[in-house]
C-alpha cells in the first residue's frame, strides 16, 4: 500500500527540490532564495506551501499553530510533499532540511502516512500506483526511525481498513503470527470460544461465540535480552480491543455508517503494530500484547440481552446490551495481564461512541489509575503527536453500573457513557496496577480523512504506544 522509498542518497537531477523555509542551509538560486525570505517573514497571513512557476522547487513552511504538537507541523510538510509528487505526476524530491532530527523523523512520518493509500481491493490504475522517491541527504538515523513508527502505524491502519470479510479473528491472528514471526516476540493464540471458555475468557467467547469466524485472544510476549535489559521493575501490558465487526450483535445498530465498524479493531491494530516496533526496537523492558479477537454478529448463537456470565475474576456481570461488548471482551484480559505480573497496563479500545461526544473524534480519551502513570501516557501522545484528555472514574457514577441480579451492568444508562465504560474496566484491573484506558472511537476512524490520513482509518495510538515504551524502557 506504500509505493514510496525514503532514504538519504543525494541524488543529482530531482523532479523536485523541496525547500523547508527556515530550514535548510543549502544555496539557493536568487530568485528562490527571495522568495523563501518572503515566506519566512510572513507570519500567518502568506502562504506555508508553494511551489515556483516553474513547477521545480516547493517551499514549504511548518505551521505554528498552538496545537501541533509533537511534529504534526512536520508531518503536515511530509504529506504536502507526497501530495506534489502525485499531483504533478512526478517521481523524485530532493529535500533539503537542516535542524533538529526529531522534525526530519516527522516529516518521514508525514510522508509515509501521507502516502498510503488501501488499494488492496481496486483494480485497474487505481491498484498499480507509480513510485515515488523522496532523498533527505544527511538524515539517515532519523529517516530509519521516521519509516519504522510509520511502518508500524500503515500496519495498524491495513489491518483497519481492511473490509470484514477479509479480516476475521481467524486471519487477523494468522496476520499477527506472520509479521512477528523470526522475531525475539513469543506468539501464543487461545482460539475458539470453548477453548476460550475452558481458558478462563469468557468475556471473549460470549461476543464472538456467533461470529462468521472463531473468536481468539492473541498473547504476544517480548522479552529484553540481558545486554538490553534495564533496572527498572516495570512490566508493561498492551491490550487491544479487536472486534473485526461490530453490529451490535442481537442489540443491532442502525444501518447509517455501520461499515465503520469495520474499523473496530483498532486498538489490536495498534497494539500489533507496536509489538512489530518493539521486535525491532528491543526496549528494556518486558512487554506483553495482547489481541481481544472477536466479531460481534446477531445468530441463534448469539449472546441475548438479558445473559448473566461470571467473569475471570469471579465477578457476574449482566449483559443489558450485546452492543456493549468492547468492555467484556476486554475485561477477563486485563485481569489477565495482572496475573502474569503486568505493573502497568494500557488498553487500546474503540470502546464508546460517547467520548466522541465528549471529546470530539480528534482526540482520544484518556482515563485510569495512578495519576503520574496517566500524565505520562498523555505526555507520551503529545509527544508522539496525538492528543489524549482525561476524564474522570468519578466514583458516584459507580452505582450506574448497579443491577439487581448480577454484580454489574454492562452499561451505565445515557449521561457520562465514556466513563462508565471505563469504570466497567477498573473492576477488572488488579488492585495495585498502573492501569490507563484510552478511547479512540472517535480519531481512529476517519471517513473524511484528517492531516495526513487519507478517507478511511488512521492507526491512532499506535504512535502514543510506541512512544511509552521508548521512555518506559
Ligand atoms: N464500537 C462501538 C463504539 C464506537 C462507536 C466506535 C462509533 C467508533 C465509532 C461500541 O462497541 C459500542 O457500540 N458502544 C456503544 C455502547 C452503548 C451500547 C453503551 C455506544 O457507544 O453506543
Ligand atoms: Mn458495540
Ligand atoms: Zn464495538
Amino acid at each position: 500500500m506504500l509505493d514510496c522509498i525514503i532514504d538519504a542518497k543525494p541524488i543529482k537531477k530531482p523532479d523536485l527540490t523541496v525547500v523547508i523555509v527556515g530550514h535548510s542551509a543549502a544555496k539557493l538560486p536568487k530568485l528562490i532564495e527571495a522568495q523563501a525570505a518572503r515566506m519566512a517573514k510572513g507570519n500567518g497571513g502568506g502562504p506555508s506551501n508553494m511551489i515556483t512557476a516553474d513547477g521545480r522547487y516547493l517551499l514549504l513552511k511548518p505551521d505554528e499553530k498552538a496545537w501541533l504538537v509533537g511534529g504534526e507541523n512536520w508531518r503536515l510538510l511530509g504529506r504536502d510533499i507526497a501530495d506534489a509528487l502525485r499531483s504533478g505526476k512526478l517521481e523524485s524530491a530532493l529535500v533539503l532540511a537542516h535542524g533538529r532530527s526529531a522534525n526530519v523523523q516527522a516529516l518521514v512520518e508525514g510522508i509515509a502516512l501521507g502516502d498510503y493509500r488501501f488499494n488492496l481491493c481496486r483494480s485497474g490504475k487505481e491498484s498499480k500506483r507509480s513510485r515515488i522517491e523522496v532523498h533527505i541527504p544527511g538524515h539517515g538515523p532519523a529517516i530509519e526511525a521516521g519509516l519504522l513508527t510509520s511502518g508500524a502505524q500503515n500496519l495498524a491502519r491495513e489491518l483497519a481498513d481492511t473490509p470484514p470479510n477479509l479480516l476475521n479473528p481467524q486471519t487477523f491472528a494468522a496476520r499477527a503470527r506472520a509479521e512477528l514471526s523470526g522475531t525475539g516476540i513469543d506468539v501464543r493464540i487461545t482460539s475458539g470460544a470453548n477453548a476460550l471458555r475452558k481458558a478462563g475468557f469468557p468475556g471473549l467467547a460470549q461476543v464472538g461465540m456467533a461470529g462468521s469466524a472463531e473468536p481468539c485472544l492473541v498473547e504476544m510476549h517480548y522479552k529484553p535480552g540481558k545486554k538490553r535489559k534495564s533496572k527498572k521493575d516495570v512490566r508493561l501490558a498492551l491490550v487491544g480491543k479487536g472486534i473485526t465487526f461490530d453490529s451490535g450483535g442481537i442489540s443491532l445498530k442502525p444501518g447509517d455508517k455501520m461499515w465503520e465498524m469495520k474499523g473496530d479493531m483498532s486498538g489490536a491494530a495498534a497494539v500489533l503494530g507496536a509489538m512489530s516496533w518493539i521486535a525491532e526496537h528491543e526496549p528494556g523492558i518486558p512487554i506483553s500484547g495482547y489481541l481481544c479477537l472477536a466479531e460481534n454478529m446477531p445468530d441463534r448463537t448469539a449472546q441475548r440481552p438479558g445473559d448473566i456470565y461470571q467473569a475471570r475474576n469471579g465477578k457476574w456481570i449482566h449483559v443489558d446490551n450485546t452492543d456493549a461488548e468492547g468492555r467484556l471482551v476486554l475485561s477477563d484480559v486485563l485481569t489477565y495481564a495482572g496475573e502474569r505480573g503486568a505493573t502497568h497496563i494500557v488498553d487500546v479500545a474503540t470502546l464508546t461512541g460517547a467520548c466522541m461526544v465528549a471529546l470530539g473524534d480528534r482526540m482520544g480519551g484518556l482515563m485510569g489509575r495512578g495519576d503520574a502513570f496517566l500524565q505520562s501516557v498523555r505526555a507520551a501522545g503529545q509527544e508522539a503527536g496525538e492528543e489524549f484528555w482525561q476524564l474522570p472514574l468519578y466514583g458516584e457514577y459507580r452505582s450506574l453500573l448497579d443491577h439487581p441480579h448480577a454484580d454489574l451492568n454492562n452499561i451505565g444508562g445515557r449521561f457520562a457513557g465514556a466513563i462508565t465504560a471505563g469504570i466497567f474496566l477498573s473492576e477488572f484491573v488488579p488492585e495495585n496496577t498502573q492501569w490507563a484506558h484510552l478511547d479512540i472511537a472517535g480519531p481512529a476512524i476517519q471517513s473524511g480523512g484528517w492531516r495526513y490520513y487519507a478517507k478511511g482509518m488512521t492507526g491512532f495510538a499506535t504512535r502514543t504506544l510506541i512512544r511509552l515504551a521508548q521512555k518506559l524502557g
